[in-house]
């Protein structure tokens, strides 16, 4: 028997209802989150913003989103015109969003539909796979909200939900595969793509992680966890591997007339193209205090009290931050750049330096920091 078919059989047994998806559909017309990207139920969608909108949503809050789609969109509103432009001008909107490889693979993705696609996006999971940046999470959403098709995007929302209705007690990440086939399941031939964005509703506005209102969940009769009185303890998880903590230093350079010295990021890798100040590398024992990485200028270091933390996927970060004053004719070594602090909103900044470069200057640091000016070079 399959997993489904199994799980059917559970259900017959305690007489509880299967989730009907017509009741779910019938509360996502009430109910709904009006997003910039959505159209009226039954309404054509725009494959282009149905990507961009499914790239930005990874990993983000819907909140964040919708300022920088509706900027992204004002900026770029055709995937012809994404395609034309230069990678370090959508680095540059993309400032602050975080997980930095998918604007790049939202460039790149953009410039092969036009090349290899003639503009238009494909209409099924497989081809729109091997498109870069897309994984089966968003060509699933892609092709269910945008073509219509039937396809079962699975996020960490939705995992929820399916964990719930069906009590499964196997521990993530390995019930992935199980959520999925589930998920799959539910999926009614029409409307997959109302029905894709009533499961991410559900699970953010009703379904959350926790305190559930599973007294005004559409689907409160079917979901075993809520029968039980457990839904809180659905999905179940194995013990999460947090990366180790790492070390560096940032080098915070301010110029007499208001610019800080800047450079870009390799192109691959961890923030690839982005730009920074100067830092040393990351690693867990980096020593703590110490000046070796710093830009070498004829000038007295000052170490801001204080550390800058920054959490990425793999692993958290802990930065100290060392800032130095240097006359206006300073110029910026080789591979480096002075950009005046005023300028900043047009560098492709990501939050990490925004946060360094507000710790070197505020107001508080810059008083304290006096009391610890050291001219360390060791
Ligand atoms: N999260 C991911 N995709 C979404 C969408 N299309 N609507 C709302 N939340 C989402």
């Amino acid at each position: 028997m399959t997993l489904a078919g199994e799980k059917r059989a559970v259900r017959r047994k305690r007489e509880i209802p299967s989730p009907d998806p017509a009741a779910l559909l019938a509360w996502y017309d009430r109910e709904r989150r009006e997003l910039p990207w959505r159209v009226v139920p039954g309404g054509a969608a725009d494959p282009y913003k149905v990507w961009l909108s499914e790239i930005m949503l990874q990993q983000t809050r819907v909140e964040t989103v919708v300022r920088y789609y509706e900027r992204f969109l004002a900026r770029y509103p055709t995937v012809e015109a994404l395609a034309a432009a230069k990678l370090n001008h959508v680095l540059k909107l993309w400032a602050g969003l975080g997980y930095y490889a998918r604007a790049r693979n939202l460039h790149a993705c953009a410039r092969e539909v036009v090349r290899r696609h003639g503009g238009r996006f494909p209409d099924n999971e497989a081809a729109l796979r091997a498109l870069p940046g897309i994984g089966a999470y968003t060509a699933a959403a892609v092709a269910a909200i945008a073509f219509g098709r039937r396809a079962a995007p699975v996020d960490g929302n939705i995992e929820r939900v399916v964990a719930r209705l069906f009590a499964v007690t196997t521990p993530l990440p390995a019930a992935k595969p199980e959520l999925c086939r589930l998920a799959d399941s539910l999926v009614p031939e029409e409307r997959a793509g109302d029905f894709a964005q009533a499961m991410m509703d559900l699970g953010a506005t009703i379904c959350t992680p926790k305190r559930p209102s599973c007294l005004f969940c559409p689907w409160r009769e079917a979901c075993i966890a809520f029968l039980r009185g457990k839904p809180e303890q659905f999905p179940r998880r194995g013990a999460k591997a947090n990366g180790e903590l790492r070390r560096g230093a940032a080098f915070v350079v301010l110029r007499a007339d208001g610019a800080v010295l800047l450079r870009q990021r390799p192109a691959n890798g961890l923030l690839g193209g982005m730009t920074e100040v100067p830092t040393s590398e990351w690693r867990a024992d980096y020593p703590d205090e110490t000046l070796t990485d710093a830009p070498r200028l004829a000038a007295e270091w000052q170490r801001v009290p204080g550390r800058v933390r920054h959490v990425f996927t793999h692993f958290p970060l802990e930065l100290t931050v060392h800032r130095v004053r240097v006359p206006a004719r300073t110029r910026a070594p080789r591979g480096m750049r002075f950009v005046p602090l005023a300028r900043l909103g047009d560098e492709a900044l990501p939050t990490l330096m925004r946060k360094v470069i507000a710790h070197a200057t505020s107001e508080r640091n810059v008083t304290e920091g006096r009391k610890n000016a050291s001219s360390l070079y060791d």
